[in-house]
């Protein structure tokens, strides 16, 4: 390590390298990026050479006032040092303030690499601070960085993650500017994205503590004024050593890429295992779901109590076949106490009068099952006198306790629980004044559930959660799912999710949509609704690579819509990455123009690994113009060599290049929305392209397909269920070719494409 002074003003341009474009690369470099700082505590962005930003106040809250930069925080000296970690050799300056009886290092630190194209900021709290309460638990008891909101050239937009469901509910696009209102901040805010038009993004967001942090946007009347980052405005002392982190990153290619480099970076940075992800049964195979919005959510077959009810559901789908690989259970089974919140988290005998496990053995089906915030008069409290400890307040209660955990997790195992949901995360957290008056008590009430959940083999799905929920599952690997819009309802557009979708994908989490009716009228059910866009919420889920839970009526499920979803064996047949709402989308929302006004989504399935072969998959729903779609725009780059078919015509293949854009049209409704496929020409004599499984929402999965072998033939081998009957469909010389092929007792089979053959193994 070593120490220089910063002269005056030191300018980082930062780096020079080529970005690479298109399907899975998210490879970026910082050229255009360019931080100015000043040694007097100033500093600004710009992006090619133009401003974006400029620095609002620093300024910490400490012995009960707030010490602004230039009045009452004295900046005593600015230093420079450097070093090396994981992303390489780092540059840093660094302002030493006091602020009263509190010293306080804020730093900027860059990296001298190309391909790390993002700004650290640090607030080092050297001695601690006390009395740090900003007076509002929404805002911030410091600001670095912290800056003006001031109209930029060219003009930017912007894209504010805020509310629950992973940011979703309260999510904000809009211009910036002296007039940008509102943006989401305090306990319900979230990640913030700054934008051009021509694709050069920043993303602005905390990088540690996230539970403990929170951006401020403070103004007059909601307009204007600047935008903080900091420790959250509730909390009242900051250990000595504490160290606050915000990350700035920079990407050239769109909204897209810079969020996906941005939780690039935050997964590396904490080594965020995604062998969870990968493996969890609830996000790999079809189940059933009673929450909110299913047909039997506290509401059981008539004269059945739920222990029938739950085994007819069984039997009606062995019945007619679809293959549910688990069930949900929401929260009608346990019981309830101080203000509705979880008292004892075991089957109530008016639910299941011979217990869950016997449900568990009646139906062999493992089990998802859903928990709430604490009531205060949980047995399980030592306060109450149970065994583990809590911290109780007047109505809630949350458990510091990993024995309790693992308390609830070995039983839950003995009745089928797989997978874990903690719903209610906000309730839970600003509920609490141990949450959000203590900078550490949150982060160790979510550590010790998601480290019990690793040691006893559960996963874990987030509900409800802000987005500083969302983010601290970057420390939890076994957090492996989340909501990412509000409950469903039949009819309403809570599927609408290509937006959090992009902010789950970032974080290494598999978003859900919720359970679904896959017809429209179910007689009886408890909400009096009906849902016309059954197809459109089965294409949602099944695109968005997480759960797919259906929640018909018993009697009442389109089988063939649902296991358009799925293999024989409920294996969910899906794309390599969540389906995300394009840049142009959210330009246009921002903007007011140069996109689609509605819902148009991209993604694609990876086949093979060297060379891997892209199978591109677009959604539009619910559009109101008409929006000329190029592969670029799609997030594919500029590709050659490809050809665009519509799910509705698949003999009807035309050119997809930048120069032969797909027209997207408000033909695409909400009932006859738009899928359309993306395929590379495998061979030009003849030509042949593979059109794939058209009974399924995704024709070409890499869990249906596992390799693509070109020699003389062209040969595909597909695995599945044992004697599956797989139809496999392909494009030669313009003349659709359907193979059927029925899986060998492996549970595979060759197509030779040319020679049409299946070969089973
Ligand atoms: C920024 O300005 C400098 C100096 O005028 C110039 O050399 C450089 O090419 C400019 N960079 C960009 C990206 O416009
Ligand atoms: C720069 O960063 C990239 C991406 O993290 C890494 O692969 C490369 O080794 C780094 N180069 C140096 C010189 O540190
Ligand atoms: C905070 O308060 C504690 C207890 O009164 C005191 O020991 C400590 O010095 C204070 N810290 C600062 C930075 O004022
Ligand atoms: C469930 O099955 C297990 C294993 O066969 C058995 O030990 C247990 O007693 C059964 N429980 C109930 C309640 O039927
Ligand atoms: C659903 O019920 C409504 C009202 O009875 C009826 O008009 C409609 O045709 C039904 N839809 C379907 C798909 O059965
Ligand atoms: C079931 O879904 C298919 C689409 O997969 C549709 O064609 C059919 O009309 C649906 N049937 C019912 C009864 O809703
Ligand atoms: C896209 O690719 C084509 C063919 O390779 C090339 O002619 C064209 O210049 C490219 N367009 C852009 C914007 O890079
Ligand atoms: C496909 O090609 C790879 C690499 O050449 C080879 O290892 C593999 O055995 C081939 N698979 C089939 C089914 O021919
Ligand atoms: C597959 O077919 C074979 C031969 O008919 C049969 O023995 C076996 O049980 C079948 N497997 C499944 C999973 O249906």
């Amino acid at each position: 390590m070593f120490l220089y002074v910063v002269i005056i003003l030191s300018v980082l341009s930062l780096g020079h390298s080529v970005q690479k474009p298109g399907w899975d690369s998210w490879e970026s470099s910082s050229e255009g990026l360019i931080i100015n700082i000043n040694t007097n505590g100033a500093y600004s962005i710009g992006v090619n050479n133009v401003t974006w930003l400029n620095s609002g106040d620093t300024f910490f809250f400490a012995n009960g006032k707030r010490n602004v930069a230039g009045h009452d925080l004295k900046l005593t000296q600015t230093t420079a040092d450097g070093g090396v970690d994981k992303f390489g050799e780092w540059t840093r300056t660094n302002f030493h303030y006091t602020a009263g009886t509190s010293q306080i290092i804020a730093a900027i630190k860059t990296y001298n690499n190309d391909s790390t194209p993002f700004v650290i900021f640090s607030q080092q709290y050297v001695n601690g601070a006390n009395n740090t309460g900003a007076g509002n638990v929404d805002y911030s008891t410091s600001s670095f960085p912290g800056f003006k909101i001031e109209k930029g050239t060219p003009a930017l937009g912007y894209l504010s993650y805020g509310g629950m469901m992973f940011g979703d509910t309260e999510k904000k696009m809009g211009s910036w500017g002296y007039s940008t209102t509102k943006i989401n901040y305090g306990i319900k805010g979230g990640p913030l994205a700054l934008f051009d038009q021509t694709g050069n993004t920043i993303i602005i967001s905390s990088a540690n503590n996230f539970m403990s942090t929170s951006v401020w946007h403070e103004s007059f009347l909601d307009i204007g004024g600047s935008v903080h980052w900091g420790t959250m405005g509730g909390v009242t002392e900051v250990p000595p050593g504490h160290v606050v982190e915000t990350v700035l990153y920079y990407h050239n290619g769109g909204i897209n890429k810079a969020m996906e480099g941005w939780g690039e970076y935050l997964r590396s940075r904490y080594n965020r295992d995604d062998t969870y992800v990968k493996s969890d049964l609830t996000i790999n195979y079809l189940g059933y779901w009673t929450d909110n919005g299913a047909y039997y959510y506290y509401k059981t077959e008539d004269k059945n109590n739920y222990q029938q009810t739950i085994t007819d559901v069984k039997k009606y789908n062995d019945k007619v076949k679809i293959p549910y690989r688990y069930i949900q259970y929401d929260s009608w089974w346990y019981y309830k106490g101080r203000a509705n919140g979880v008292k004892t988290w075991v089957s109530r005998p008016d639910v299941f009068p011979q217990g869950s496990q016997y449900v568990f053995n009646q139906t062999g089906l493992p089990v998802s099952a859903h928990n709430r915030y604490w009531s205060s008069d949980t047995t399980y409290a030592k306060q109450n006198g149970g065994d583990y400890n809590f911290i109780v307040e007047l109505l809630l209660a949350v458990p510091m306790d990993e024995k309790l955990w693992d308390h609830l997790f070995t039983e839950g195992r003995k009745w089928g629980l797989v997978s874990y949901e903690q719903d209610w995360l906000n309730d839970e957290f600003f509920g609490m004044k141990a949450l959000t008056t203590d900078i550490n008590n949150a982060k160790v009430w979510l550590t010790l559930m998601g480290k019990s959940a690793r040691k006893n083999g559960i996963t874990i799905q987030y509900c409800m959660s802000n987005s500083r929920h969302a983010m601290q599952s970057l420390e939890l690997p076994t957090v492996t799912q989340a909501r990412v819009s509000n409950d469903y309802s039949p009819g309403q557009d809570q599927w609408k999710i290509g937006i959090s979708s992009i902010f789950a994908y970032a974080m290494g989490v598999a978003p859900f949509k919720d359970n679904f009716w896959s017809t429209t009228n179910q007689s009886g059910n408890p909400y009096g609704r009906s849902e016309p866009y059954n197809g459109l919420n089965a294409v949602v889920s099944t695109l968005s690579t997480g759960p797919v839970g259906p929640s018909d009526k018993i009697g009442l499920s389109n089988v063939s819509l649902i296991m358009r979803c799925c293999n024989d064996d409920g294996l969910i047949l899906k794309p390599s990455k969540p389906a995300t709402a394009i840049d142009s989308q959210i330009y246009q929302a921002a903007f007011g123009s140069g996109g689609p006004i509605g819902e148009v989504w991209t993604t694609y399935s990876n086949i093979g690994f060297i060379d891997a072969r892209h199978f591109g998959i677009i959604l539009a729903a619910d559009i109101q113009n008409t929006f000329q779609l190029t592969p670029t725009l799609a997030g594919f780059g500029n590709i050659t060599g490809y050809k665009i078919f519509s799910m509705d015509n698949p003999g009807k293949l035309t050119d997809f290049s930048d120069k032969s854009p797909v027209s997207i049209t408000p033909a695409c409704s909400k009932i006859e929305f738009c899928l359309y496929y993306v395929s590379p020409v495998i061979k030009t004599s003849p030509e042949v392209v593979i059109l794939g499984e058209l009974s399924k929402w995704v024709p070409v999965s890499p869990q249906r397909v596992k390799e693509i072998n070109q020699s003389d033939d062209i040969i595909i081998t597909i695995t599945g269920k044992q004697n599956e009957s797989v139809t496999f469909s392909f494009s030669v010389d313009g003349i659709i070719r359907s193979i059927n092929c029925i899986l060998g007792s492996s549970g595979t089979a060759q197509i030779h494409v040319e020679a049409m053959k299946c070969l089973p193994d």
